[in-house]
């Protein structure tokens, strides 16, 4: 008796087959990422995956797809396996150096857009760079300045601004924390390390083994940065704003003692969650 032909596996049976297996491993966002992940490998936009879903998927293709899959269940974020992480509806590239890009940080480029175009703005701790190359490319700024900690990740973000073709961006090396800051600027914009020491072990595997340790926490109580940026008030231009990203409604009161409001307006803005995201200092 002649041996069953391999079985041929095409973009749509993947898609379906991949939809159900990380389902029944909790991954809740599965048609997505297994999207991300067939887009990847047979470099497709997400709409032409849809157009050629009967392509087959050559051996080496699906030994690809099925290591990619592997990964995934055993925990490592898709944007890590591949290289590549989508931010307000753009590609960047990302590696173990930056923190992935969160949708929950693109309530600052939605408060940026209410506010109108910025003349200054700067980042402080900008990782990947996605958000100052998007308030550029959003024209939201006429310049913008970027730091970072870590050379590593300002090195990314380099590359992100090459790849996005952003010209009106400096990227310089800083630590806020210790050096200060001798300009000021209409806008101030940060997502900083905020979570507390203690809270670290209780993060999901996926974030706490794969993001940078210095992306997530300031090895204190999570509000170093906060306590920083009302020191450094004098960085802000006269009627200038800050824009900080904050860890949710259990931070409100230590930001409220922070920002007195003798000295500071304070308001927050909440995501798509209901969660206060991102405070608004002037
Ligand atoms: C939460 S990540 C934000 C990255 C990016 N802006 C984003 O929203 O995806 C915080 C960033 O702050 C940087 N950072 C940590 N400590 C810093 C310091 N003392 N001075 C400047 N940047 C710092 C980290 O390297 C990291 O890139």
């Amino acid at each position: 008796m002649t041996p069953a032909p391999p079985r041929t596996w095409r973009i749509i049976d993947l898609i379906k087959w991949g939809e159900d297996y990380f389902k029944s491993h909790n991954i809740s966002n599965a048609r997505r990422e297994l999207e991300w992940f067939l887009g990847y490998i047979l470099d497709l936009k997400r709409i032409d995956l849809y157009l050629q879903f009967e392509q087959p998927l050559s051996k080496a293709e699906l030994n690809t797809f099925r290591s990619f899959v592997m990964r995934r269940i055993k925990g490592e974020p898709f944007q890590h396996i591949i290289g590549i992480a989508p931010f307000y509806g753009r590609d960047f590239k990302v590696t173990g150096a930056v923190l992935v890009p969160r949708p929950e940080t693109e309530l600052i480029i939605e408060i940026l857009k209410k506010h109108g175009r910025a003349g200054s703005v700067l980042e402080i701790g900008t990782g990947s760079g996605c958000i100052a190359i998007t308030v550029l490319l959003e024209n939201l700024a006429d310049t913008v300045i970027a730091t970072d900690v870590s050379k590593s990740a300002l090195a990314i973000a380099r590359e992100n601004a090459e790849r996005h073709k952003v010209s009106q961006i400096s990227f310089r090396h800083h630590d806020f924390l210790q050096d200060d800051i001798s300009s000021s600027f209409d806008v101030v914009l940060s997502n900083p390390p905020y979570i507390g020491t203690d809270e670290m072990s209780g993060l999901q595997p996926e974030v706490r083994d794969h993001d940078p340790p210095a992306a997530l926490t300031d090895g204190a109580d999570g509000l170093n940065f906060y306590r920083r940026f009302a020191r450094q008030r004098a960085i802000l231009n006269t009627g200038g704003c800050m824009l900080l990203e904050i860890g949710g409604e259990h931070q409100v009161p230590e930001l409220e003692k922070i920002f007195q409001p003798a000295i500071f307006s304070l308001k927050f803005h909440k995501d798509h969650l209901g969660i206060p995201r991102v405070a608004e200092i002037r």
